[in-house]
């Protein structure tokens, strides 16, 4: 265990010291608009490697490069085909993550041995401004491997406190939700994660085809069946087999087999008793929620985590939900 310092992204000589402990190689939780990243000096790798130790991360999952000026991005890629310029434009500053032909000098560590690099410029100016004193950060979600993604600087806390440098608190995270992905060197172009920006408006932006994700697309190391869980089993049911179920929990004069407890969004009747909490029924809100909804569900100490099925086309949080109820 080493000492986690926690530092405030709103005071000068606490981003003063991150960014010193950036450039020594440290490891330093930083916050971002989507959700918490683990970063360290993309250019040194004794730190790249021990933001896999600290995350318990597989190595051949690869990192998104954060910059902090798109003067950064020439070092790292070979090349910016010009759809990614229009999306550059458009949505950077900005939860979009571009895969990128790398530059040669990328560390393999980075991309996991492959030709390519994810890249993305966060929507914080004073994160940014850090980002350009101390240079380019890889920065995975900083959370342990498969785990719930931290949306707040407690949850970093609990899940990596002691194991990472420390930790620059920025409240909570404005989108709440990882960045889509999108592979710019595929034609066309391919969204590799879904995210806050969806794929129609992707599309209306570059005024061309984007391809949806797929299921479980192999172009995306580290695509994993079982992802964001909490440590009580986690189920999804529709509206109504949810409904049915509450139902049926409460009727019976036995007592009941298991304790639930409830994340729901729509008109739902539910026990008074009964652990819940309603999330909002507006997409954007909702994905904002879910990640401290299920966080805190976890801490409810009941057996089973239940959850209403987010309208389908709500695509980027059924994703989250689908791996975190595997
Ligand atoms: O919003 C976000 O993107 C957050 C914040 C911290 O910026 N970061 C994040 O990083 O979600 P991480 O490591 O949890 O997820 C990165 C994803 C992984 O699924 C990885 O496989 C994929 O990006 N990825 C990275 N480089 C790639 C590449 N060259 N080709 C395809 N996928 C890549
Ligand atoms: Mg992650």
């Amino acid at each position: 265990m080493i000492n986690t310092e926690i530092l405030a992204l709103h005071n000068a000589s606490d981003r003063e010291r991150a960014a010193n402990l950036l450039r020594a190689g440290k490891l330093v939780a930083i916050p971002t608009e989507t959700v918490y990243g683990l970063a360290a000096n993309a250019s040194n790798e004794q730190a790249i490697r021990g933001v896999f130790a600290a995350k318990q991360r597989p190595s051949d999952h690869p990192l998104i490069v954060h910059i902090g000026d798109i003067s950064q991005l020439q070092d790292w890629v070979s090349d910016v085909p010009a759809v990614a310029r229009v999306l550059i434009e458009q949505c950077w500053p900005g939860p979009l993550t571009m895969v990128f032909h790398k530059a040669a000098a990328v560390s393999p560590l980075i991309t996991g041995g492959r030709d390519t690099v994810a890249i993305r410029m966060p929507d914080n100016a004073l994160l940014r401004a850090l980002l350009r004193d101390c240079g380019p950060v890889v920065a995975p979600s900083a959370n342990l491997h498969k785990k719930i993604s931290p949306t707040c600087a407690a949850q970093v806390i609990s899940g990596l406190g002691g194991r990472i440098d420390a930790i620059l608190d920025g409240g909570d995270c404005s989108v709440g939700l990882e960045s889509t992905i999108v592979d710019v060197t595929s034609e066309p172009l391919r969204v590799l994660r879904a995210g806050p920006y969806f794929t129609a408006q992707l599309s209306e932006i570059i005024g061309a085809d984007v391809q949806m994700p797929l299921q479980h697309d192999v172009a995306v190391a580290g695509n994993m069946p079982a992802h964001y869980q909490p440590n009580t089993k986690a189920l999804l049911f529709s509206s109504q087999e949810l409904q049915e179920r509450i139902n049926g929990l409460n009727s019976n004069a036995k007592p009941a087999a298991v304790k639930p407890a409830i994340l729901y969004y729509s008109e739902l009747h539910l026990p008074s008793a009964m652990h819940n909490m309603k999330l909002a029924a507006d997409r954007r809100a909702y994905a904002k929620q879910i990640y401290q909804a299920l966080t805190e569900a976890d801490s409810w100490q009941c057996q089973q985590i239940w959850i209403e099925q987010p309208p389908t086309e709500w695509h980027e949080v059924n994703d989250r939900l689908k791996r975190a109820c595997y």
